[in-house]
């Protein structure tokens, strides 16, 4: 059977070369060799920022006026999180703006991410139901940034969508894309003169995914097979009517960014060496960020691997079309080019491998013929599945590079769970910052990759959705047994304190080499002493070791 407009006429046999060049690249460093430390600094605008969403830390779940969002129906329900956790009161951020502005002042961070409650703005999702006072909260927040000359970057839709819309078909609805976007608009009207950062919707990925095909987080909808892909059309196409309507009207008096913040793990083939595994590798990248990167970053449409899988797959079905819908000539020309930096979430990295995957039931997961498994030699952390892989980061970079034309990169969040029991000393979180924030510097520094910021995944310990109060990914803890949610920097607050400060990891004096001259008449070739014999040994090597062996071999001549 023919299927029109599905898959490509030939199965994209190769790994795009482009992306290939990482996994030749890098993935045969040894384990040694990826864990290498690296000094350097970021260039002097770097964007150190902490991040929050709306749901997470504000509680007043219905103070002055504002409406149900679907998490607060999912969390409601008792049986949904541990300990029927809630964001009913959360950090009672809603309540606590100072003391939030307090932390931020005191990391010295440049930029804040937070999000807006769709529901506090719009109580019943449209600007009909506009609540004043939900819009007086955030221009107090915005206010208190800049008063701090804190940058506020704005993420307007951070998985919070309002009941009211979920009742009339949520992100399955095609209405959602103008409603969206009216709400963008009033965003952009009402705070984009002092907002100049934004983020339309954060994680389409575990929207689509999480919510609509496992149906894990709300609105808990299971049909793996087909929702995702509408749900992740719509919202490719609200993205894309949103970042216009910022072009049309606001982006010449206004002059800011718009991006969307998408999530990645960075995967490793299970052995490059072999093709087929690189290209299962490449195959989970495209489907889990090239999904909504290559329309918005590429060319306006899906990549082929997933055009060919999906379509492949829903032929094999004997459906008589693809279950990835498709978009036309003049979408393609509407969605292609709408982001102005590349926002990127990241936290794991995974091993990936090629497994045929079941044609019954119908699914996103089985549609991309891999198995994804955890990478065994990196420390676990206090949540499954999440491993703390600081190399990955860098391939990530790397990929994101190679793939879209070098555009410039915003780590939109990155950060570890720790258990809530962890007060203070939360060395885990140093180790993972250090060495991840290293990675990003070594793709900057050494590889060219454009990266201009980085956001620490918390300001504070808050509602970790669907494990609720039980792990904490904050630079500050919070006392959820206490009214009044008493905030404390833990260690790791401190060292990205310091990070900052040095825009990086300077090398330290007593690591650094002695530059200098010889005295003129110094006699290179006729020395015979023996220390100057090995001076000259060691000269040699310094001039030809690569970068990367020669911060080793200095740290561990002087140290060792
Ligand atoms: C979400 C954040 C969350 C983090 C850790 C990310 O995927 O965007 O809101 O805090 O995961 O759970």
């Amino acid at each position: 059977m023919q299927l029109p407009h599905r898959a490509p006429a030939l199965p994209p046999s190769e790994v795009p070369s482009k992306s290939k060049v990482v996994w030749e690249k890098f993935s045969h460093h040894s384990k040694f060799q990826r864990k290498l430390y690296h000094f350097g600094t970021f260039p002097q605008d770097f964007s150190w920022g902490v991040s929050s969403s709306a749901y997470q830390i504000e509680g007043g779940w219905d103070a002055d006026g504002k409406g149900p969002s679907i998490w607060d129906v999912f969390t409601q329900t008792p049986g949904n999180t541990p300990a029927d956790a809630t964001g009913d009161v959360a950090c009672d951020s809603y309540n606590r703006l100072d003391e939030d502005l307090y932390m931020l002042r005191a990391l010295r961070v440049k930029s804040y991410r937070f999000s807006l409650s769709w529901s506090r703005i719009f109580p019943d999702g449209t600007r009909s139901s506009m609540n004043q006072k939900g819009v007086d909260y955030y221009n107090r927040l915005i206010n208190g940034l800049l008063a701090n000359k804190i940058t506020p970057m704005v993420t307007i839709y951070h998985w919070d969508l309002p009941q009211a819309l979920q009742d009339r078909g949520g992100w399955e609805n095609v209405d959602m894309i103008d409603i969206f976007n009216d709400y963008c608009d009033f965003c952009f009207a009402t705070f984009g003169d002092r907002v100049k950062l934004w983020m339309t919707i954060n994680q389409p990925h575990s929207i689509a995914w999480l919510g609509y095909g496992l149906g894990t987080i709300p609105p808990s909808i299971k049909n793996p097979g087909i929702s995702p892909y509408i749900v992740a059309h719509n919202l490719i196409k609200a993205h894309a009517k949103a970042y216009h309507t910022y072009d049309d009207k606001y982006r010449t008096s206004q002059g800011g960014l718009v991006s969307i913040a998408l999530n990645a793990d960075w995967i490793e083939p299970k052995d490059v060496n072999v093709l087929r595994e690189v290209r299962a590798a490449d195959r989970a990248l495209q489907f889990q960020l090239g999904w909504f990167a290559h329309p918005i970053f590429k060319n306006g449409d899906y990549p082929d691997a997933m055009k060919w899988q999906v379509g492949n797959k829903s032929e094999l079905q004997d459906l008589s079309e693809s279950r990835l819908p498709s978009f036309t000539e003049e979408e393609k020309n509407y969605i292609k080019g709408t982001a102005d930096m590349f926002c990127i979430n990241h936290y794991t990295t995974k091993i990936a491998s090629h497994v045929t995957g079941q044609l019954s039931p119908y699914s996103y997961e089985q549609d991309r013929d891999l198995s994804e498994t955890e990478e065994s030699d990196s420390p676990t952390t206090d949540i499954k599945n999440q491993r703390a892989v600081a190399w990955g980061l860098r391939r990530l970079l790397n990929w994101i590079k190679e793939e879209y034309g070098n555009p410039q990169i915003y780590i939109a969040e990155n950060g570890v769970a720790t258990k809530s029991s962890t007060m203070w000393d939360d060395s885990t979180r140093v180790f993972y910052y250090k060495t991840y924030i290293d990675e990003a510097l070594k793709a900057y520094e050494l590889d060219g990759v454009r990266v201009n910021g980085y956001i620490a995944t918390s300001l504070m310990d808050s509602f970790e959705w669907l494990n609720g109060y039980k792990v904490g990914f904050g630079l500050h803890h919070v006392d959820f047994s206490n009214t009044n949610r008493p905030r404390t920097p833990k260690y790791s607050a401190h060292f990205y304190y310091y990070v900052i400060k040095d825009n990086g990891f300077p090398r330290p004096d007593d690591e650094k080499m002695l530059y200098g001259h010889f005295r003129k008449d110094f006699l290179w070739s006729t020395a015979t002493a023996s220390y100057q014999v090995l001076m000259l040994l060691c000269y040699k090597c310094f001039l030809m070791a690569p970068p990367i062996i020669l911060m080793r071999l200095d740290s561990t001549t002087i140290t060792d």
